[in-house]
């Protein structure tokens, strides 16, 4: 079977804080239509990687490809309008607002930001509202339309989260840890979404706990210290010396 073509590549990215160098060189390719999981422990540098990727930090050395394209120069919003959506370790949606409301407010910037129709296919949806009620059904978050985001539970909050992003039409979806601060129940419901919508779309996820992801991704990276130390499919990552070393100090 033929590989599935290069979505977005790191290539030898580089981000120094004073004397520091927190991503170290780190060359990535995360392929189209794959789960593609960054593991490493706190301070390893993931977040920093995802801030550079979607440029909302300047690199200091290194090259991002979209679609084998140069875009390392890009500001964050020509970076997004290219389909590189974003949610974040800490819950961002309007709490004020409803789901209906988040969503719809996505989709509407992404569409007057110039976004060409990705998600499906967006010009068959008539309007921005009727985008956003086929957003919310589905993921199965329809009953959640008209309730404000602050009235959820935290759960709830991070699948609205992931919808606010899917509205913007991306190509590839990165999510920062996505079940931090969840129970395990609600871990669990998070996880069974990402399961829901895995092989519609490219998405990289960082997460904190081995186990939640080895059984449900497809291609697995350990950062440590600013570098990767392994790559590749779970069964390789987990049986890698390297990788419970950093985890486990074996
Ligand atoms: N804006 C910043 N200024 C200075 N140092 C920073 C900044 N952002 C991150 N760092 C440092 O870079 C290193 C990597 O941080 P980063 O947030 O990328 O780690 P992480 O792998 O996401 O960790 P965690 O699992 O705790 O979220 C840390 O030592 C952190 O203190
Ligand atoms: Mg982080």
């Amino acid at each position: 079977m033929a590989e599935p073509a290069v979505l977005l590549e790191a290539v030898d990215l580089t981000k120094r804080f004073g004397k520091n160098t927190v991503v170290d060189g780190v060359s990535l390719k995360f392929a189209e239509g794959r789960l593609h999981t960054i593991l490493g422990p706190n301070g390893a540098g993931k977040t920093t990687l995802f801030n550079l990727l979607t440029k909302d930090y300047p690199v200091d050395g290194g090259e991002i490809l979209l679609r084998g394209e140069r875009v390392t120069r890009l500001r964050p919003d020509q970076i997004s309008r290219r389909g590189v959506g974003r949610s974040y370790q800490i819950t961002s949606v309007l709490r004020e607002r409803t789901f209906f409301e988040n969503v719809w407010l996505a989709a509407y910037r992404a569409e007057r930001g110039g976004t060409v129709g990705l998600w499906r296919d967006i010009r068959a949806y008539r309007t921005t509202a009727e985008k956003s009620r086929q957003v919310l059904a589905e993921f199965g978050l329809q009953p959640f339309s008209d309730r404000k985001a602050a009235d959820v539970s935290y759960g709830d909050q991070r699948l609205l989260e992931i919808a606010v992003t899917l509205a913007t039409a991306p190509q590839v979806l990165l999510l920062d840890e996505p079940t931090s601060g969840l129970s395990q129940r609600e871990s669990e419901r998070v996880k069974q979404f990402i399961l829901s919508i895995k092989g519609k779309f490219t998405i990289v996820m960082i997460e904190h706990k081995m186990n939640v992801v080895m059984d449900i991704s497809d291609d697995v990276t350990v950062m440590n210290r600013g570098k990767v130390i392994a790559s590749g499919s779970p069964q390789h990552v987990a049986a890698d010396a390297a990788v419970r070393s950093a985890y486990f100090g074996l």
